[in-house]
């Protein structure tokens, strides 16, 4: 208000017609235009300088991994499945876990997308530490993942298995029932991307292993994760599938998922990530870039014959 009252009275030697609530307009609205276009909607900061650290050019400002793992170990009883596992994840990268069976990816994977706590160490999500009790904490957090097993509902058909605990509704008020109908067509949007033949109302039992990976893929892409957990998604799927999901993987990459993908196919690996992590016996034995790497070097450090790289 003082502004203006300065600014006013300097600007009426010159121009005397203009009115004080012309004035006023046009200094306040010139700050909330500035405003506007400065300020970030959550509060931030200002957008320019956001831009700026994203790009580096202030200078002293890395980019926080979208996941990160510090120092993860998981005992069963009296077995070691994971000791002292650290990783990190940056956005729109994709990480390769390789190790042969036992070597504790699976049970990586479930720790990150919360189905049970580790016994040590500490994970954390864009910087903030994070304390999973149950799955649906890790999913509120933007984690989503294809489990090994699929975990589907066989019983169920494509759809609702696709839709499952995340169903659409419709009525109003207290009177809510399910949408059958919109599931049915959004899950056959999903498909066609897909590429799958997976039809959206066919009973998940009866289906092939290539239609149930692409219900259990298709699940990941209702909300948009930043971090997309893969485990053997290729492992039972026809060579054509295996090429579409290799895609959909690249897809998301490119808009800025991150994606872990677990697998034992040194070929899928290497055409699709960006790095690759070796697991062996629970512990973290290589973790570099694939231009960097080798099937060859890998399959030493999967074996044991490179014992670390
Ligand atoms: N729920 C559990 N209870 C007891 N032991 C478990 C459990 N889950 C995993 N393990 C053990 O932890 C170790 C790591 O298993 P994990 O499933 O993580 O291996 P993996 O690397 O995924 O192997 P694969 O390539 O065969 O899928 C194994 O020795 C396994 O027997
Ligand atoms: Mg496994």
């Amino acid at each position: 208000m003082l502004i203006c009252l300065v600014t006013y009275a300097q600007n009426w030697q010159t121009n005397p017609d203009a009115t004080f609530c012309t004035f006023c307009w046009r200094t306040f609205g010139l700050a909330i235009f500035v405003g506007m276009i400065c300020s970030d909607r959550k509060g931030k900061g200002p957008c320019f300088e956001i831009k700026a650290k994203k790009s580096g050019l202030l200078g002293g400002t890395e980019q926080v991994p979208v996941l990160e793992l510090r120092q993860i170990s998981k005992n069963f009883g009296a077995i070691r499945a994971l000791t002292g596992v650290d990783l990190s994840l940056e956005a729109g990268e994709v990480l390769g876990l390789m190790g042969d069976n036992g070597a504790g990816k699976s049970t990586m994977v479930k720790i990150i997308a919360g189905n049970f706590p580790p016994s040590g160490g500490e994970i954390f999500v864009d910087g903030q530490p994070v304390h999973f009790n149950k799955p649906v904490e890790a999913r509120e957090k933007g984690i989503e993942v294809v489990y090994q097993d699929l975990a589907l509902c066989n019983n169920l058909t494509a759809s609702a298995n696709v839709f499952l605990g995340r169903e659409i509704k419709k009525g109003f008020g207290p009177f809510k029932w399910l949408d059958h109908a919109e599931m049915v067509r959004r899950s056959g949007l999903l498909f066609a991307e897909l590429k799958s033949e997976t039809r959206p109302r066919d009973l998940v039992r009866q289906m092939s292993g290539g239609q149930r990976q692409a219900v259990a893929i298709a699940r990941t892409r209702l909300s948009e994760p930043k971090v997309v957990l893969m485990d053997e998604p290729t492992a039972a799927i026809s060579v054509r599938q295996v090429a579409e999901v290799l895609d959909l993987i690249r897809r998301l990459r490119d808009s800025g998922h991150a994606v872990v993908l677990i697998s034992h196919r040194m070929p899928d690996v290497f055409s699709v990530c960006d790095r690759v992590a070796v697991m062996r016996r629970g512990t973290k034995v290589a973790d570099k870039l694939i231009k960097d790497s080798s099937p060859e070097e890998v399959t030493g450090l999967i074996t044991g014959a490179i014992n670390v790289a």
